[in-house]
């Protein structure tokens, strides 16, 4: 009898094909062991955008291949996995039912467990997953392109939502404001490497919600300042675009600086973690970090691979929940999504 739990899993929500094989041990953090990603960035870049059925059948052609690269990489044979867990949402509805389905068919063939994740729930234990791993309570800053929240985190699963936008998720204000400057998609990492040439104090862009009062957050506005702004300049757009993107990165950066600090004082804890795919952002870690250590804030984030969506941390949620006891793999094997699902809810 093995001691340890040998866990698979599946990402497929949106446009990356994510496999991860994670191993957990009794009181140990679970340990990754292999994982293996494909990007539909290139495919979908000709559409200005990700093309569900064209995500659906790019995850079907990648997940085996990569789900061989996995074992193979790990040097484990399929027949080894104790338990498969996937992505059960949020997310496109036919990309996340190639993930689903595969997990299913594969659970139900080898005689194993599943477990549906979701999504959120990955990216927020994905700092597990780093040399410096956090330790409970923390507070959460989530950070994607469909998403922007602030938690207070108690344990696996114990989830308390203190803040979120009302309209644009902080990925979303990137993507949107590169793609009125031309910069492509998916335009977050295109937008913050151009404004390493601008000046942030350029253009006075708003910061939404910034004195509110409260937890929320909201970058609809912000996108509308910026294609004003890029109106106003009109043929100069291109001589001040990087100072554009610098400024449009000044003001989404201290807005999720300004309310992440105020939950960590308001909580009375001292650790936070960042999240999601803008959590790859340099300005933001550079001054997250300059700001918490005056404050003595421990701050932890992914390693910067893993910001953006992955397997591994599917896996990794999967290993956490079952090592926490907070849920039972099940050996029924017909499946749903959610394409839309709160965190916390059943
Ligand atoms: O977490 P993620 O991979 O997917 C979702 O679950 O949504 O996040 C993708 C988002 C996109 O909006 C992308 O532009 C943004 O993360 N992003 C960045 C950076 N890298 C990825 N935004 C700002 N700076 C970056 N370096
Ligand atoms: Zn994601």
């Amino acid at each position: 009898m093995r001691n340890e739990t040998l866990v698979l899993g599946f990402e497929s929500s949106c446009d990356e094909t994510g496999v991860a094989l994670v191993e957990s041990s009794a009181g140990a953090v679970p340990r990754l062991l292999s994982h293996a990603l494909h990007s539909q960035i290139a495919m979908h870049q000709a559409y200005g955008g990700v093309v569900p059925e064209l995500a659906s059948r790019d995850h079907i052609r990648r997940v085996l291949p990569l789900t061989d690269a996995v074992l193979a990489d790990a040097g484990l044979p399929l027949d080894r996995v104790d338990v498969i867990g996937y992505t059960r949402g949020p997310g496109l509805a036919g990309a996340l039912l190639v993930g689903a389905g595969v997990a299913c068919s594969m659970g139900a063939a080898l005689g194993v467990p599943v477990l549906g994740i979701h999504h959120l729930e990955g990216h927020l234990l994905s700092p597990f997953l780093s040399a410096d791993p956090p330790e409970f309570p923390f507070i959460a800053l989530l950070v994607s392109g469909g998403h922007t929240q602030l938690m207070r985190v108690d344990g696996v699963g114990r989830y308390q939502l203190l803040g979120e936008t009302i309209d644009d998720a902080a990925g979303e204000a990137f993507d949107k404001s590169a793609k009125l400057m031309g910069l492509g998609y998916p335009g977050g990492p295109a937008l913050s490497k151009l404004a390493e040439q601008g000046d942030p104090a350029a253009f006075a862009l708003p910061r939404p919600l910034m004195r509110s009062g409260n937890l929320d957050f909201s970058f609809a506005g912000l996108k509308t300042a910026v294609l004003t702004q890029a109106r106003k300049l009109e043929d100069q757009l291109e001589a001040r675009k990087a100072d554009l993107a610098a400024s449009t990165e000044a003001a989404i950066v201290e807005v999720l600086l300004k309310k992440s600090l105020t939950a960590v004082e308001q909580s009375g804890l001292d650790r936070l973690v960042v999240a999601g795919g803008v959590g790859a952002n340099r300005q933001l870690r550079t001054q997250l970090d300059a700001a918490c250590a005056r404050r003595g804030i421990r701050v932890h984030y992914p390693e910067l691979h893993l910001c953006t969506d992955n397997g591994a941390m599917i896996a990794m949620a999967a290993a956490m929940r079952l090592a926490s006891g907070i849920s039972v793999p099940s050996h029924r094997y017909a499946f749903d999504v959610r394409p839309r699902w709160t965190l916390g809810e059943d």
